[in-house]
Formats: C-alpha cells, sequence, structure tokens
C-alpha cells in the first residue's frame, strides 16, 4: 500500500510545533497525508501550519491548540476531528522541562505529566485505534525515552511515564499488528530539540540555545527512522548510542545494578 492510502486521510500529531513534531508532520504532509497539529502555543502552531501547506498544497492541515496535561484533552481533541477520517497517530509531546527531584515540585506537576504521557494517549489510541482496525489499516507512535530503562533522580515521574509509554505501545502492537493497523514505541536517546536545548541553557550546559547541540541524535533521523520502523514494530530505538547502551543494560545486568547505571549516566549528562 502507498504511504496516504496505508496512514491517511489524517494524521494527528501531538506536540507538532516544534522538534520531532513539527518535522513529523511536515513529512508526513510530504508523503500525501492531511494533518491535525497538537501543542500549547497556538501562535507556533499557525506558523508551522502556514509552511506545511507552502511546501505540500495537496493537503490540508488542522490546528488545534490544547495543554494535554488537562483531564479534558483527549475530549478535547476527539470532539475537534470528530469529521476527519484518522489514520495515524504521532504522540510525541511529553519532555520535561523541569528535571528537578520530585519533592522539589508541587505533586501537581507529576501529575500532569502522567495525565499528558499516559492517560491522554491511553485515550487517543483506545480512540483512533477502534476506528483504524475497523477499517483494517492505519499506524500508532508513541514516543518513549531511554528514561524507560530504569529509575533515576531528576526523572522520577517522567520516567515512569516513559516506561508506561514504551510498554503500551509494544503491548498495543502486538494486539493490532495481525488487524492491520501498525503500532511503534520509539524510544529516544538525547535528541537535538529545541526543548533540550532550553534544558541545556537553563541548566548553563550551552550559551546560546539557538546552537544545534553536538553528539546526540537529530531531529531527522528520528523522523526517518519512525517512519521506517513504523510497519515493522513493535519497538525502535534511535540512535546507535542509545541501541548500544540498551544492549549493555539488558545484557543480564540486575535491577539494583541497572539503577546505579542509570544514576550516573544521568548524572554524567546533565550535570
Ligand atoms: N529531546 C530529547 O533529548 C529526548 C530524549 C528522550 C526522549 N524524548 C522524547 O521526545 C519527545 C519530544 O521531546 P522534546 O524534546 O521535543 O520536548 P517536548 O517538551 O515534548 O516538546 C515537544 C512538543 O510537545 C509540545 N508539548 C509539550 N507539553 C505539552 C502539553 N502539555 N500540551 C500540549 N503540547 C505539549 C510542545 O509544544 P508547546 O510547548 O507549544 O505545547 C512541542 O511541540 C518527548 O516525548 C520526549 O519524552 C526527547
Amino acid at each position: 500500500m502507498e504511504f496516504a492510502e496505508k496512514y491517511g486521510e489524517w494524521a494527528i500529531v501531538a506536540g507538532a510545533s516544534e522538534g520531532v513534531g513539527s518535522a513529523f508532520a511536515e513529512e508526513v504532509a510530504r508523503r500525501g497525508v492531511s494533518v491535525v497539529l497538537l501543542a500549547r502555543r497556538q501562535h507556533v502552531l499557525d506558523e508551522i501550519a502556514k509552511g506545511i501547506r507552502l511546501a505540500s498544497p495537496g493537503v490540508e492541515v488542522r490546528v488545534i491548540a490544547v495543554d494535554l496535561a488537562r483531564p479534558d484533552a483527549a475530549a478535547l481533541v476527539i470532539g475537534a476531528t470528530a469529521d476527519l477520517q484518522v489514520g495515524l497517530l504521532m504522540y510525541n509531546a511529553g519532555a520535561d522541562a523541569n528535571y528537578k527531584a520530585f519533592l522539589d515540585s508541587p505533586v501537581d506537576t507529576a501529575l500532569g505529566m502522567i495525565q499528558r504521557n499516559c492517560v491522554v494517549p491511553t485515550e487517543l489510541c483506545h480512540h483512533y485505534g477502534a476506528a483504524m482496525v475497523a477499517r483494517e489499516r492505519g499506524g500508532i507512535v508513541v514516543v518513549s525515552s531511554g528514561a524507560a530503562f530504569a529509575g533515576a533522580p531528576n526523572m522520577v515521574a517522567y520516567g515512569a511515564t516513559k516506561a508506561f509509554d514504551m510498554v503500551f505501545a509494544e503491548a498495543l502492537w502486538a494486539e493490532l499488528h495481525s488487524r492491520g493497523v501498525d503500532v511503534l514505541s520509539l524510544v529516544l536517546g538525547e535528541t537535538d530539540t529545541p526543548a533540550l536545548r532550553r534544558l541545556r541553557a537553563q541548566r548553563g550546559q550551552t550559551d546560546n540555545p539557538e546552537a544545534p547541540l553536538p553528539g546526540v541524535t537529530t531531529v531527522d533521523e528520528v523522523v526517518t527512522d519512525a517512519l521506517d520502523h513504523l510497519p515493522l514494530g513493535p519497538s525502535w530505538m534511535v540512535g546507535e548510542q542509545l541501541r548500544d547502551g540498551a544492549k549493555l543494560l539488558t545484557g543480564g545486568m540486575s535491577r539494583n545494578d541497572l539503577v546505579a547505571v542509570m544514576v550516573q549516566m544521568s548524572q554524567a549528562a546533565m550535570g
């Protein structure tokens, strides 16, 4: 099947105002699928939409400004797309902009992350997944993180939500791939997104938040891998460094040793 035939007519990209999400939306549109862009910043989404309409005049673009940490977010998105045939769902929103100890933030910070990274993707996958199964075609990509591999400080709720995302997508693949719906857990290591640049600048690790971060995965690499691996499922780790690290971590290491290594690695990366 052609890409647009398999994953059209519409794709929803959650977290589409920058980085991996906007690049994914642009590429999907280039391949002939109309896109719904979700994120909080309306004006930024409007600019991305303008660029997509110019670059891919054959497709339509719909912008929905929504905070995916709100309890009514999924209902809002489902209502605003009720007239569309959604064949592709890419759930990308989900980094942690704070990188703080669990007790140093109000509990609502963790609860908002669980809402955005676990509850809302569960609701959206259930809703759009059912329609995809009925049509016997479609695709779902859920973005996870190396933080899912084991617990580490300053990522208490974040790492736990990403473990949820990884297992959720893998299991969904096991149920849906034989029914015509591709599912991919897309596991990212450090990736050169505006959000990571901002976090690095905030922590004094770079002077210029506009400058590309050396030695980390690029957004283009993530998008290429996501689209190459979506038909294959169930899980793909982007970047050789992450894949090598994962092999090392899961190669017979005890869970306690794994946590010790994760603690060291997170300190080395984030200071
Ligand atoms: N960058 C990395 O090094 C790295 C490493 C491992 C995994 N990942 C994963 O990759 C994905 C993308 O990360 P990222 O670095 O690009 O940062 P991010 O903070 O997840 O930003 C990505 C997009 O999500 C949107 N977003 C964030 N919170 C939202 C909310 N509450 N409601 C609606 N939209 C929201 C942002 O737009 P608005 O601000 O306009 O809402 C932006 O368009 C995440 O799932 C993250 O866990 C990233």
